[in-house]
């Protein structure tokens, strides 16, 4: 019988590698606790409108990536209705906080949910088409603080101390302000207008989104296109004053706590319910995401409960990619094990075999004095010497010609590039001066 496999772009995740994920998760409901969040959870598929007119049409994720089915009545009470695995939780959590009328209990929300997501993008390396998010999200009515800059910076000062707490390294808060709904309009209509001469000079799909969403062009990475999106006209300049305040007062408060960030007049993000803040963590290259090194992604969203129906109730919020913060600690923790490696003092390198004997004896000699020694051999090129010296040991001791005549040795220190002659009678002090307090003879 022919095996059945997993569908293209799910995962299965399995013990040793579940217990790096419980970790996380546990880190972060208690971080988010100490925050003063509860959690919420919601269906996993919804009524499709909730994303087409949460999300909005034009996005990537609704017009091409969702799961969405014609769910067919059973009974005549039953009606059929077009349903969608949920390709992210923000528009839910704000559905259940209209539906509950969490509004009129006049508090500030403070949501967090942690639960698989789908989307029908091209699996690769931290994408995938059912993927875990870990979010949260802080929303109420307007009296309840709600749309404060102190809200954004509390959030993104919890993010950068989880992310710590979790000891991902390296880190980076990218960071802009994309303006009210009145901001953008003025902004759109100038966005187009640059775009229209040059629009015939970018990518197909660039050309497109010219048309139909221009603001997404700005986030495109596609490599062509770079030098003439950074000539188009940046946000920032069309703020009112409203805005550029609430963002100053953002900076302020991530000034107050010391939470770094980078400003990118670029991150406008591939939902259109955003306002104002919009933010994404990334980290850096080789931390095991390849070209998918958003960690997470959040902004405020001060008009989603009114387009879903709901009253006005501003609110800002997260998710975290889990699939990918799993990679990173992964790829972080590997990187680790290979520099805690426990390296030897030096690699003698004869450089010939006439000088294979000299180095036995100089061997001989420094481990006798307690160093931890390993010898090559006059057969190997330099490179391979070389080659094999740095991946097992602090230095490289070259023993050539000159050296045996004179009795004076060139020692390399890999980590420092430094080259020195020692005369021999030197050379374990030497070797000792130099050496990392990772050696194995503990100095
Ligand atoms: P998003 O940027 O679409 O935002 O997704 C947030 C994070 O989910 C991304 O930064 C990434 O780490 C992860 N992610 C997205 N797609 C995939 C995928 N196919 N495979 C693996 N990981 C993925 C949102 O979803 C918003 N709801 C965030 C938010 C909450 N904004 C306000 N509140």
């Amino acid at each position: 019988m022919a095996v059945i496999f997993k569908v293209r772009g799910t995962r299965d995740l399995l013990p040793p590698e579940t217990d790096l994920w419980n970790r996380v998760e546990q880190t972060s409901r208690s971080v988010f606790a100490r925050y003063g969040f509860g959690e919420i959870r919601t269906p996993i598929f919804e009524d499709t409108q909730l994303f087409t007119r949460g999300v909005g049409e034009d996005t990537d994720i609704v017009s091409k990536e969702m799961y969405t089915w014609e769910d067919r009545a059973r009974a005549e009470s039953e009606r059929a209705q077009s349903l969608t695995l949920r390709p992210e939780n923000t528009a839910g959590v704000v559905r259940a906080f209209i539906e509950h009328k969490l509004n009129e209990t006049g508090m500030l929300q403070k949501l967090f949910y942690i639960g698989p997501q789908f989307r029908r993008e091209r699996p690769q390396r931290g994408r995938y088409r059912q993927f875990w998010q870990i979010g949260a999200e802080v929303l109420g009515p307007t009296w309840s603080g709600a749309e404060s800059p102190l809200r954004d910076a509390e959030l993104l000062e919890m993010l950068a101390s989880l992310l710590n707490e979790l000891g991902v390294r390296g880190w980076r808060l990218e960071l802009n302000s994309i303006g009210s709904a009145t901001d953008r309009p003025r902004y759109l209509a100038a966005l187009r207008e640059a775009l229209q001469p040059i629009k015939g000079r970018l990518c197909e799909d660039n050309r497109r989104r010219a048309d139909t969403n221009p603001l997404r062009v700005l986030d495109s990475k596609a490599p062509e296109d770079q030098e003439l999106i950074n000539t188009l006209p940046k946000i920032a300049d069309y703020l009112d004053e409203e805005s550029t305040d609430h963002f100053k007062q953002v900076l302020a408060a991530l000034d107050a706590c010391g939470v770094p960030y980078h400003l990118n007049s670029r991150l406008v993000r591939g939902l259109d319910y955003y306002t104002r803040t919009t933010f994404e963590f990334t980290v850096p290259d080789g931390s095991g995401l390849g070209t998918q090194n958003a960690l997470l992604g959040g902004g405020r969203y001060d008009g989603l409960s009114e387009i879903l129906g709901g009253p006005k109730a501003p609110g800002i919020g997260f998710a975290i990619g889990e699939d990918r913060l799993i990679l990173t600690l992964q790829a972080q923790a590997e990187h680790d094990n290979a520099n805690a490696e426990r390296k030897l003092d030096a690699f003698i390198a004869p450089m010939g075999i006439a000088q294979n004997a000299k180095a036995l004896s100089l061997a001989q000699e420094l481990r006798a004095q307690g160093l931890a020694i390993e010898l090559g051999d006059g057969m190997f090129r330099l490179r391979k010497s070389f080659e094999t010296a740095d991946r097992l040991a602090y230095r490289m001791v070259i023993v050539g010609e000159d050296e045996v005549r004179s009795d004076i040795y060139t020692v390399k220190h890999f980590a420092a590039g430094e080259q020195s002659k020692v005369p021999r009678s030197e050379l374990a002090a030497a070797l000792q001066a130099q050496v990392s307090s990772t050696s194995p003879s503990g100095r």
